[in-house]
């Protein structure tokens, strides 16, 4: 089992997607291990993405994520980084496949529904960022 961090972003929560999306989790064969609706800080956003801060995409990437309530969710199942990926489909709906979460729920580029993990290490690093150790419950 590996763990990966999910987050269905604020557009998805405030269109009211977010039960669905976790049923499409759920039947892709993801166990949730931690969830938490986040309302970002500013600081906590630029944190998060980071490694995008040089990106002409960042400051309206903030500020969207900072919009409004976010769930974030530490998923497990075998290979979950890259089956996330593949689950949630390509950044833009455009052109991601059909059946995805992104295909099904996001709006464009940035209003895109859901963050997924791209690398393990970045998933380590971004489940750690949401939840302490003590929070991933233990399934059995
Ligand atoms: P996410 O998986 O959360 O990781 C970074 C986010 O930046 C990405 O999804 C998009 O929502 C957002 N973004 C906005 N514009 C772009 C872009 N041109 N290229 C990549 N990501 C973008």
């Amino acid at each position: 089992m590996q763990l990966t961090l999910a987050i269905i972003k604020p557009d998805a929560v405030q269109a009211g997607h977010t039960g669905k999306i976790l049923a499409h989790l759920e039947a892709a064969g993801f166990q949730i291990r931690a969830v938490r609706l986040v309302r970002l800080s500013t600081a906590q956003a630029q944190a998060f993405y980071a490694v995008h801060r040089d990106r002409p995409f960042f400051k309206p990437l903030v500020a969207f994520m900072t919009s409004g309530p976010a769930l974030a969710l530490a998923l497990a199942r075998d290979n979950a980084v890259a089956h996330l990926r593949d689950v949630i489909g390509a950044t833009d709906p455009a052109d991601a496949k059909p059946g995805t979460v992104r295909k099904l729920y996001a709006q464009n580029k940035e209003r895109n529904a859901i963050h997924a993990s791209d690398s393990a290490e970045n998933a380590a690093r971004e489940v750690a960022f949401f939840f302490p150790e003590r929070e991933l419950v233990e399934l059995g």
